[in-house]
């Protein structure tokens, strides 16, 4: 059997992010500039379910069999072979690297996912669909934050910007006009699962005033789409700062998620929030072309640990 390589992109929430666990829309862009990627190596003189495993960028180095059954990779490995229906597992030594860093909003749970379960069913001769992945991702994304809305493992395993909302098929998004981001780290590290379940306790105290951010949030997304759909970049970042401000509304922004998206609109961005759970991780700002070398200075000279250029392409991509 030969060698197999399946890659997933990372990736950013634009708008509505913890609005979408209560059902409102959201939209996500993948972010290809950073990357998981399966290698699967077929061991010939190993016996039957051998299968090592290693994870260099989180020191792992192990048997299969014995990490934990609740291991994200395990998980991943397990529901793979269930859904190709393989009764058993050739011997093989699976490596998995990523360049996208952990708990910073970017999705690097549910690309590894989607890179692995990619690799393993091609390894297995019967490879997976884009739905059928990103189902698996999603099985795995609750062991990370127990209650996700499903928008990571879609847009990753679709590598498409997507208009979503929770348990329904989302739609596919076609710019009308390429856009460019910035994508800062802040370098403070934050757990989904903490920031989530935060903001439901606010919630079951203060129904009320929380679904009417949320409410505010989804007319906020609704117009983004048709901002991206029409090709009219300056409305867009206005959307994007009042979204930032309904987030720290809700009490998931972080101070240096405040400096960074300030700091990037008065370098000349179109606008700035953060992106995805908040609490640190990254936040992103929409600029022009010929302002993205300002913007990018600005925020590394304001802390940014890390900052990304991507482009979303104009059309169905
Ligand atoms: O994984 P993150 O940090 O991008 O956060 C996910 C976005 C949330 O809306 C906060 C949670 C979810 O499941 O959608």
């Amino acid at each position: 059997m030969p060698a197999v390589t399946a890659h997933a992109p990372a990736k950013s929430i634009l708008f509505g992010e913890h609005a979408v666990v209560y059902g409102r829309p959201a939209i996500a862009i993948p972010v290809f500039e950073r990357q998981s990627t399966t290698y699967i190596l077929a061991n010939p003189r190993g016996q039957t379910g051998e299968v090592t495993i290693e994870a260099p960028n989180i020191g792992l180095n192990s048997s299969l069999g014995a990490l934990d059954p609740s291991h994200p990779f395990r998980i991943a490995i397990s529901r793979t072979q269930q859904a190709v229906g393989a009764a058993s597992i050739p011997a093989c030594h699976i490596r998995v690297v990523s360049t996208i860093p952990i708990a910073s909003g970017l999705g690097s749970g549910a690309s590894i996912a989607v890179s692995l379960a990619r690799a393993f069913s091609l390894f297995l001769g019967h490879p997976l669909k884009d739905e059928q992945v990103s189902a698996i991702a999603f099985e795995v994304d609750k062991v990370y934050h127990g209650t996700p809305s499903g928008i990571d493992n879609s847009v990753i395993a679709f590598g498409k910007p997507i208009y979503f909302i929770k348990d329904q098929p989302f739609t596919l998004l076609a710019p009308a006009s390429p856009l460019d981001f910035l994508i800062a780290d802040t370098g403070v590290r934050s757990s989904t699962r903490k920031m989530v379940l935060g903001l439901r306790e606010r919630w079951q105290q203060e129904h009320a005033k929380y679904d009417k951010f949320f409410e505010v949030i989804e007319s906020i997304v609704v117009q983004a789409r048709a901002s991206i759909e029409e090709g009219d970049p300056g409305n867009l970042g206005d959307l994007m700062n009042q979204n930032h401000f309904l987030l720290q509304d809700l009490g998931v922004s972080h101070p240096m998620l405040d400096q960074l998206t300030e700091t990037a609109v008065t370098a000349g961005a179109l606008g700035a929030k953060l992106s995805g759970a908040g609490g640190g991780g990254n936040m992103i700002a929409l600029v022009e072309p010929d302002r993205s070398d300002a913007v990018d200075a600005a925020l590394r000279a304001a802390g940014a640990v890390e900052v990304i250029h991507t482009r979303v392409k104009a059309g169905k991509g």
